[in-house]
């Protein structure tokens, strides 16, 4: 019923802030849900995890017009970035549309904001995704993502513990992390540049900008 009242155009899609905290248990009772029906497991965040990445400015929420004229916002979608590896690595994770608003595009436009926010905070950082969601592939491929193996990935204990809660856990550990049930797709933004600059160069480029990455570092 409300699906077909909503247009995309009435869905607003943007950087969350802390005045987006009282959407945070709807957020996670969704994403639970969710998994539920999938028989997934996730990455099960707590409430003060995800407020804090609104006040980071690492989420991103989508918001529909409420049902009565000058009610509340309603809960669309959501998602945040993470990083791991000392920032070498970042992931856009917790990707949840509510279901009254699936086949909007809404996943889509969320998708490009955290990846685009991704690409300007950690701008030589790889960006990789360890999903078994078609759709989540689907546009990973679209923004330049590329299979890659487990190995490819961040080797960071705190991400892996992620996969703790799913109900392939025992694939992965018996297969001592090299592969599972998800594929793994990584955006490496080396490949993307046109040459590629010897690494004597990017060691002297990072030692010449070494201050302005600390201060970059401190505001992270
Ligand atoms: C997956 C999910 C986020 C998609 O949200 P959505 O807003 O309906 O997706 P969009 O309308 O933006 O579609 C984005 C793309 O994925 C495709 N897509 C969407 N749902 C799909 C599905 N179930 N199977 C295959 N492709 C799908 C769309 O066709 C679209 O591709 P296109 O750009 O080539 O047309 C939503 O269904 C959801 O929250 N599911 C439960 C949680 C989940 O699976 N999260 C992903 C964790 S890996």
């Amino acid at each position: 019923m409300i699906q077909t009242e909503i247009k995309p155009e009435d869905i607003q899609v943007l950087v969350a802030d802390e005045t987006h905290e009282r959407y945070v248990d709807t957020i996670l009772q969704t994403i639970e849900d969710a998994a539920k029906v999938r028989g997934t497991g996730i990455a099960k965040r707590t409430h003060e995890y995800v407020a804090n990445k609104m006040r980071e400015a690492k989420a991103v929420i989508a918001l529909a017009p409420g049902l009565e004229p000058g009610s509340d916002m309603r809960f669309a979608g959501f998602s945040y970035i993470e990083t791991w590896g000392n920032k070498q690595y970042v992931t856009t994770s917790g990707l949840i549309v509510h279901p009254d608003f699936r086949g909007l595009g809404i996943a889509k436009r969320i998708k490009d904001v955290t990846f685009s926010l991704a690409r300007i905070r950690w701008p030589h950082a790889k960006i990789f995704s360890l999903t078994s969601g078609k759709a989540v592939m689907k546009m990973n491929t679209q923004l330049g993502y590329l299979p890659v193996t487990f190995d490819d990935l961040t080797d960071d204990e705190a991400f892996w513990k992620g996969c703790e809660g799913c109900v392939n856990i025992n694939v992965l550990r018996e297969r001592n992390r090299k592969f599972c049930i998800c594929t793994a797709m990584l955006f490496d933004p080396e490949e993307h540049l046109p040459a590629k600059i010897p690494q004597s160069v990017l060691d002297r480029i990072n030692r010449l900008e070494g201050r302005i990455t600390n201060s970059q570092e401190l505001r992270d």
